[in-house]
């Protein structure tokens, strides 16, 4: 018999040691992960962690022979700055590992006669507006408009999500039976936010970093302008909108991908914001031009409406109670801790 379990990909990553936290306070939840990298220790006793490359397909046969993956949290991704530095690896990890455990989710569905749900975490960057004139005009977009990706990232993402879109309605569904397909399901998340963690790779990076040096007093320079704007979310929020989504009946979907947010600023608000906890700190901008454009492409904000619509999504965490409540003391603790 094989072991039934959740598998999360990228677990190592800010989103994945989240979310493995969330769902392991399930205990009926048997966890399967997986990442390039190690877990960190405090986080070691609550899965059955796999250290490997998702683009080694013995491995993952492997897996599958020991393992019954009733659902996929896909989060392993290079991220947009990174992608653009290594576009083709980025390809193979973004968009060939993905097309991978697509199939798997596929033939276990088949095998099951019941559909594995692959949750998918898209991006801001599946949206590309052509200049900042456009961007200032377009304040909220929706799923299905600039859909013109400047980045390599931004294209991945999109194109999985039409994979994804794909698996779930026509693959193999030629023979006259018709087998179960996946049940594939995605958010389009703003930039992240967390107290624990600092992203690596990414372009929305600028507000994490600028926060995560004022607490351990290390001067920062922020690569985007003071009135560069995009959306953003705290983790507490986008573990819960990947929990919700998951969770959400299938007959109360009306897409398969749905943009979240939280809350809109600009880079000059959140030093104003990361300012008024850590009035010592030196924020300064010195702007990277490519960085900064690809977050110039990117929407000032998106409409989540449909998400809120469908499956009761909210945030919790406005500006003011992310900074408040969560992301500031949160930090102030974590950073005296490390000092102790
Ligand atoms: N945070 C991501 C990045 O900056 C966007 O989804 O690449």
């Amino acid at each position: 018999m094989r072991k039934r379990v959740i598998f999360i990909t990228g677990a190592s990553g800010e989103v994945g040691q989240a979310l493995l936290k969330e769902l392991a306070q399930h205990a009926e939840n048997q966890i399967l992960t997986m990442d390039l990298h190690p877990l960190p220790p405090e986080l070691r006793s609550l899965s059955t962690h796999v250290e490997g490359d998702l683009l080694n397909l013995r491995l993952l046969a492997r897996l599958v022979s020991e393992y019954e993956i009733d659902a996929i949290y896909h989060l392993a991704a290079l991220l947009s700055t990174r992608a653009e530095i290594q576009p083709e690896e980025a390809h193979q990890v973004n968009v060939e590992a993905t097309l991978q455990l697509l199939k798997i989710a596929a033939e276990e569905s088949q095998w099951r006669k019941r559909s594995v749900q692959f949750i998918f975490p898209s991006s801001i960057a599946a949206y590309g507006l052509p200049d900042r004139e456009t961007k200032a005009h377009f304040q909220r977009v929706r799923e299905f408009e600039w859909n013109q990706p400047r980045t390599m990232y931004g294209c991945n993402k999109l194109y999985c999500e039409q994979l994804g879109s794909y698996f779930s309605r026509y693959y193999r569904q030629l023979a006259a039976e018709q087998p179960p397909t996946i049940d594939f399901r995605s958010v389009r998340f703003p930039g992240l936010i967390s107290a624990y963690t600092i992203p690596s790779g990414g372009t929305s990076d600028y507000a994490p970093e600028m926060l995560h040096a004022a607490a351990q007093g290390i001067p920062y320079a922020c690569f985007v302008r003071e009135d560069a704007r995009i959306p953003f979310m705290v983790m507490p929020d986008a573990v819960r909108a990947l929990l919700l989504l998951a969770r959400a009946p299938r007959a109360q979907l009306t897409r398969q991908v749905y943009n979240v947010t939280s809350f809109s600023l600009s880079a000059a608000q959140i030093r104003d914001r990361v300012l008024a906890a850590f009035p010592d700190a030196v924020i300064t901008f010195q702007p990277d031009l490519k960085r900064e454009a690809i977050v110039d492409s990117w929407p000032a904000d998106i409409d989540d409406s449909a998400a809120r619509m469908d499956w009761n999504w909210a945030p919790e965490y406005d500006a003011d109670r992310a900074f408040s409540d969560y992301l500031i003391p949160t930090i102030k603790q974590r950073y005296a801790q490390l000092q102790l």
